[in-house]
């Protein structure tokens, strides 16, 4: 039996658990007990497949990892059909908004498709596929000690009604990007706070240094959830009360929202924030138009590219700042492998994903994003390449709350209530107070938590 503590290498803050949901770290079914030291084979009593000798044709569905020809995927399939020269991966890329990308999965899935074969999925999505029957439980076809590779709580979150639908694939997390080049020429330290973040921004805008301040994901779709729910912990709210009921409309709230108006009311953030995500948001900052960026782990790499990258060696990279100063909270984020339910090789999509979270698919991937192999994330050669492995066990993880099939439409709630503020359409209070009856709503609809 492995040590527990030792596979939550990146583990060491404080969790703030957001309703009953958990995504990592913290429980949720059962730790990563699915298997965990016992490596006699049958998961869950049900037909374990054999892919030892596995051959023919998968379609693999990914987003891009990595900006531009930095993006990991196409490499990964590259190596693994070297390592199995008996099976062929077809890549569909799929888009990189999180909400799209379900969205054509979910057509494609759900009508019947046996293709893609093997998708790669948000961490956010186990409980709604499952429920609608998108997503194989792999549980049944994988043995038990299958789960074991993986770093503490990562399987638990994949986990819905004590079955594993989809195998932790890469684990994300957010930080601040700065550039250094900038605060060193206006002598200003490297913020802990956002009021900081505010001010420094403005003082870099008026001395003509730089545009804008600090981009982030404003856009209305999943990462402005994050984004604001980073931002709420931090103010000390929830988005459900102890007792699972919505909590939205609070003091707290309050804080959160009119900061993050106030960075765009202020120029601080530019007025198209509205509509940025990841790409976006990315982009101006490796362009050289923004001092600091919130993004997640693979904003590293992509800065240090100079086909990609404008800024290389000029940035940096720390937790992400709270209010007042100290290390903050960032979003369990991350992807996970699934299988269609309907897929017509079972065998190549499991020797595939076995592959893929193995030694020798994370260690490729561990160039850019924090691997789920706890055996990778631990090799000190692996986290000497990356500072934001040391980052990451100062930072303080918050899940979302994810156990429920409902969570796109809690998540909905959030974010079109606060881009319709930042978009100067709505008041602060009666977003607050609409995005609290929608989650009422939603759960008193049966999406209880
Ligand atoms: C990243 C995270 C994912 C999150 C998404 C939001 O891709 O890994 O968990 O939902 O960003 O945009």
């Amino acid at each position: 039996m492995k040590k527990k503590a030792s596979k939550t290498w990146w583990h060491t803050g404080t969790a703030v658990v957001l309703g009953t949901g958990l995504l990592a770290g913290c429980g949720g079914a059962s730790g990563n007990s699915q298997g965990e030291g016992n490596s006699s084979g049958g998961g869950n009593g049900s037909s374990v497949v054999d892919y030892s000798h596995a051959s023919g044709q998968i379609v693999f569905a990914a987003s891009p990892v990595g900006n531009g020809n930095q993006n990991i995927i196409p490499i990964l399939v590259q190596q693994f059909e070297k390592s199995h020269p008996d099976i062929k991966v077809q890549l569909v890329n799929q888009s990189t908004d999180t909400d799209t990308n379900r969205a054509s999965l979910t057509t494609q899935i759900g009508g019947g498709s046996a293709t893609p074969d093997v998708y790669m999925g948000d961490v956010v999505w186990p409980a709604q596929f499952a429920a609608s029957g998108l997503a194989e439980p792999l549980s049944k076809v994988l043995p038990s000690s299958f789960w074991n590779r993986f770093s503490n709580g990562l399987v638990s979150g994949a986990t819905y009604k004590g079955q594993v639908y989809a195998a932790p694939f890469f684990v994300d997390s957010s930080f601040l990007y700065y550039r250094k080049d900038l605060l060193d020429k206006a002598h200003l330290p490297v913020p802990t706070s956002w009021e900081q973040v505010q001010q420094e921004s403005e003082q870099l805008q008026k001395q003509g240094l730089v545009k804008y301040g600090f981009v982030w994901q404003g856009a209305s779709y999943e990462g402005l959830t994050c984004d604001f729910m980073e931002f709420l912990t931090d103010a000390g709210g929830k988005v459900l009360d102890s007792s699972g009921k919505a909590a939205l409309d609070s003091p707290e709230a309050n804080k959160a929202l009119t900061f993050m108006k106030g960075l765009v009311d202020s120029g601080v953030s530019p007025k198209s924030e509205v509509t940025f995500q990841e790409p976006q948001a990315e982009d101006a900052f490796l362009q050289g138009s923004a001092a600091f960026l919130r993004n997640w782990s693979y904003a590293w790499n992509d800065s240090q590219n100079p086909s990609t990258s404008k800024v290389v060696g000029k940035v940096g990279v720390t937790v992400l700042p709270t209010f007042g100063g100290g290390g903050g909270y960032s979003y369990v984020g991350g992807w996970d492998l699934y299988v269609n339910p309907h897929t017509k090789n079972m065998a190549a999509a499991l020797a595939f994903i076995d592959w893929m979270t193995g030694t020798e698919g994370q260690k490729i991937l561990s160039q850019l994003e924090i691997p789920t192999n706890a055996s990778v994330a631990s090799d000190p050669s692996v986290q000497s390449k990356n500072p934001i492995y040391a980052l990451a066990s100062k930072t303080h993880y918050v899940s979302r709350p994810v156990q429920s099939s409902n969570y796109p439409q809690i998540s909905q709630a959030i974010y079109t209530n606060v881009n319709a503020v930042l978009a100067g359409s709505e008041s602060v209070a009666d977003a607050l107070k609409k995005a609290q009856q929608q989650i009422a709503q939603v759960q008193s609809s049966g999406g209880g938590l």
